[in-house]
């Protein structure tokens, strides 16, 4: 099923450390911004972009996509302070009345193969996620010592693309700005409706981008993907 997807990229990339909005960061000499959007400028099933942008780098990203021939239609939005509302402005420039993605341009890794299992889930259930199960233990820590340790076989570490029929994120957000609510992903200010949300199994390789050592897991992962096409 068709959709449009809003990639909030508005972010300043602090735990990053490199001094520009990581986005910027170039992976086999091409920004990691550009990796994420060619995922969906091939993807037959997606209608357009929106890029919730920093007003001050919007220029610099239009210039990207000329660069790069991205060829599908590109909408700005306005970044906003916490990436949920960078994502609620991008929200609001939605045209299309099916189905919206929410996906973090800092992970370049998402395949057209994920992104079809995900939009035939959401659109079956309203919403879906996909995500991996938590390889570690996860303690509950308090200070520095433990409270307790949490059962590993029910905890899944989420990530994004996730997808939603636009009514229902819609709700979702006015509902969560009326009560200051701050959630750090989309599918907890729908699970608060209440909506039920699917969970979609994932790809290990479908990292985000968010500290120094992940960009040599990247350049890893970009190895590997070529020597797969070679072969
Ligand atoms: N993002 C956004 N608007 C914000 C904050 C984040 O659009 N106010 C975007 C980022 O650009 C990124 C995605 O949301 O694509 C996930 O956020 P994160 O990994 O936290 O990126 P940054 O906020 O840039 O990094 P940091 O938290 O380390 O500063
Ligand atoms: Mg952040």
């Amino acid at each position: 099923m068709s959709y449009q997807v809003i990639l909030p990229a508005a972010g300043q990339g602090k735990r990053m450390g490199a001094g520009i909005n990581k986005l910027f960061l170039e992976l086999n000499n091409m920004p990691v911004l550009i990796h994420t959007l060619l995922v969906f400028d091939e993807d037959k099933d997606c209608d357009g972009m929106i890029l919730a942008v920093n007003p001050e780098e919007q220029d610099q990203i239009k210039s990207l996509l000329d660069q790069y021939k991205i060829n599908k239609q590109v909408i700005f939005a306005q970044g906003g302070a916490e990436r949920q509302q960078s994502v609620y402005n991008g929200l609001k420039a939605v045209t299309n009345s099916g189905l919206v993605l929410v996906h973090d341009a800092a992970r370049p890794f998402i395949t057209k193969e994920m992104i079809k299992m995900l939009t035939e889930a959401a659109e079956r259930d309203g919403a879906a996620i996909v995500a991996v199960p938590v390889k570690d233990t996860v303690k509950k820590v308090a200070g520095d010592h433990v409270v307790e340790t949490i059962e590993r076989s029910s905890l899944w570490a989420v990530q994004t693309p996730q997808a939603f029929r636009v009514s229902v994120l819609l709700e979702a957000h006015k509902k969560a700005e009326m009560e200051g609510f701050l959630g750090t992903d989309d599918a907890s200010l729908v699970e608060r409706i209440p909506h039920p949300v699917a969970v979609v199994p994932g790809d290990y390789n479908n990292i985000k981008l968010t500290t120094q050592e992940d960009l040599v897991f990247a350049e890893a992962i970009l190895k590997t993907r070529t020597k797969l096409i070679e072969a």
